[in-house]
């Protein structure tokens, strides 16, 4: 009865069509009826994905935490990133060249940290307001001479929303002017309080000039996520999260990704948003093509059929007409969604619409 006063109204629409969740609201004003929309989880939303997925404790492994520098401007984030790649990663780095893929997984005697190239907490809310939580934990970087700043507190509001653990980095303790106690004071009122001050929150200080309280830095993201508990099913199939993605010349749609559980080989076909392709080339975080790459790892994946967003979902998948499926409905059910979001709805033009 729907398609047929849908056809009244000039739209074209068969009996298996996916309305916009705007479009079936609207229907349900004109109907009287009272409308709620359950969201699906992913697992739901894919389930023949879910099928082959296993869930058992005993194939469970601990992974790598996953990481983010959040703090003020010019505290000194991405000089303590790169201070930690230097020390751990440049050495073994063939040629020294790093592909930049926005994430990058440093080593130290066997432990392993992912930490996000994405810095800044408009990319850690955009993420999160896509649905994407992939840090684990915060590294709140404060400047021992600045103290805590505006964009300090919004940091650790940030932090708090996405219920991530905090670990305080007071850098820059080589300048003369550093005062740490006026910082672990002004944190302490923010509810941040000092392990040492009987308090709950990891601090470290550091200078990503000297290189100090880098290894301390280190262990004690390894220690909070030993308490976190981080755990991945290598032998599942592959899924995370697009950080980046663009087109590249010769390599055609390039994706950034993480993968957060399940083991990525080379030849898996992919459903990411409303793209799917075959992860043809994978080539790792320090620029080396590899076969395969397990949980909490960054790699760089090509080709898919579109470009996906950041904050996009993946998930490897069997079935490449089912992917291409689902990708094509969600391209369409997108598509409404920003064609309704473009015009002012009412009853009268919603019709004309579709
Ligand atoms: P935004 O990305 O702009 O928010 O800044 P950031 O937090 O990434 O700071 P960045 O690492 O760019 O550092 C800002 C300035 O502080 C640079 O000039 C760094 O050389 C300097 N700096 C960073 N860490 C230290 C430190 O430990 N000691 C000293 N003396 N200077 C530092
Ligand atoms: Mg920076």
């Amino acid at each position: 009865i729907i398609t047929k006063l849908l056809l009244e109204h000039n739209v074209r629409a068969t009996i298996n069509q996916i309305l916009s969740e705007e479009i079936v609201q609207l229907l349900g004003l004109e109907y009287n009826v009272e409308i709620e929309i359950k969201k699906k989880e992913a697992s739901e939303e894919y389930d023949f994905v879910a099928d082959q997925v296993s869930a058992r404790e005993e194939d469970k492994v601990l992974r790598a935490p996953i990481v983010t520098f959040l703090g003020h401007v010019d505290h000194g984030k991405t000089s303590l990133l790169d201070c930690i790649r230097k020390t751990k990663v440049a050495e073994g780095e063939v040629g020294g060249i790093t592909q930049h893929i926005g994430a990058h997984k440093v080593e130290t005697n066997g432990k392993h940290v992912v930490f996000l190239d994405t810095p800044g907490h408009e990319a850690f809310t955009a993420m999160r307001a896509r649905g994407a939580n992939v840090t684990d934990v915060v590294v709140l970087v404060v400047a021992a001479d600045d103290g805590v700043m505006p964009q300090t507190e919004e940091a650790i509001n940030h932090a708090k929303a996405a219920n991530v653990p905090i670990i305080v980095a007071i850098n820059k303790i080589d300048k003369p002017s550093a005062n740490t106690l006026r910082v672990k004071q002004q944190l302490s009122n923010l509810d941040l309080i000092p392990e040492e001050w009987s308090g709950k929150t990891p601090f470290v200080e550091t200078s990503a000039i000297t290189g100090a309280g880098i290894d301390t830095l280190f262990e004690l993201l390894w220690l909070e996520s030993e308490i976190l508990e981080l755990k991945a099913i290598p032998k599942n199939p592959a899924r995370g999260v697009v950080l980046e993605a663009h087109l590249s010349e010769g390599r055609g749609v390039v994706a950034n990704v993480i993968i957060q559980d399940g083991t990525l080989h080379q030849g898996d076909i992919i459903l990411c948003g409303r793209t799917y392709g075959r992860a043809r080339l994978l080539i790792d975080d320090k620029g080396k093509e590899i076969k395969e790459t397990g949980p909490a790892s960054p790699v760089s994946i090509s080709d898919f059929s579109d470009i996906p967003e950041a904050g996009d979902k993946f998930y490897v998948v069997s079935d490449i007409q089912k992917a291409r499926e689902i990708a094509l409905e969600k391209r369409n059910k997108d598509r409404e969604t920003s064609l309704a979001k473009h015009q002012h709805i009412t009853l009268d033009n919603l019709y004309s619409m579709i």
